[in-house]
């Protein structure tokens, strides 16, 4: 009867820690779905250079990531010499993160994280995105950069393409668009 208990309490724990990772992987999904955007996917490893070579970073650019996830784009923008890497994340675990990183990389001075949906902030005052968003978000995405880019901004879009703009160069599946 003893190890009757012992085994039940095993499985309740069990039942338990596995509820815990249930319930905090659907909060993740669904706050970026209901924010507008795609789920966090960091930009695989070997797309980062082909948007470094696309996006061609000048000391004077001001860099900014919709949707910054762990902050490795920031991280790498910032690395190739950007003036300011500026990302919005939705997800507080990841904004928590990516300042993490960028800390330990020493390079909190040339980066910021808000934690805020992009949607809801004014993207003028950078001449060059980076975006790894998700198909359903590129049309509000492209009219939002549309609207508050200046003229010659660059934008470098690893995955989905947008529904107007044509891309000036693709490498893969990164495309370099410039606003006209
Ligand atoms: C595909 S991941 C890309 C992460 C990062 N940019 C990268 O390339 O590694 C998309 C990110 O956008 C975030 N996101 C989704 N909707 C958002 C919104 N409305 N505002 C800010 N971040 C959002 C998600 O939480 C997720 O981290």
């Amino acid at each position: 009867m003893f190890f009757y208990y012992i085994l039940l309490g095993f499985i309740g724990i069990g039942a338990l820690i596995y509820l815990f990772f249930a319930a905090r992987d659907l909060i993740r999904i669904s706050i970026p779905t209901f924010a507008g955007g795609g789920i966090y996917v960091g930009t695989p490893v070997e797309a980062i250079p082909i948007m470094l070579e696309l996006a061609n970073i000048q000391p004077t650019d001001i860099v900014m990531d919709l949707g910054s996830g762990d902050g490795r784009l920031l991280i790498a923008a910032a690395k190739a010499g950007a003036k300011k890497s500026i990302g919005y994340e939705i997800q507080h675990w990841l904004v928590k993160q990516s300042r993490e990183l960028a800390e330990s990389e020493h390079l909190s001075d040339k980066i910021e994280i808000y934690p805020d949906s992009f949607w809801h902030v004014d993207v003028s005052n950078t001449n060059l995105v980076l975006l790894y968003q998700i198909s359903y978000a590129m049309k509000g995405i492209e009219e939002k950069l549309q609207k508050e880019l200046p003229v010659g901004a660059r934008v470098v879009a690893n995955g989905f393409k947008f529904p107007k703009w044509k891309e000036e160069k693709t490498i893969g599946n990164v495309r370099l668009y410039i606003k006209k």
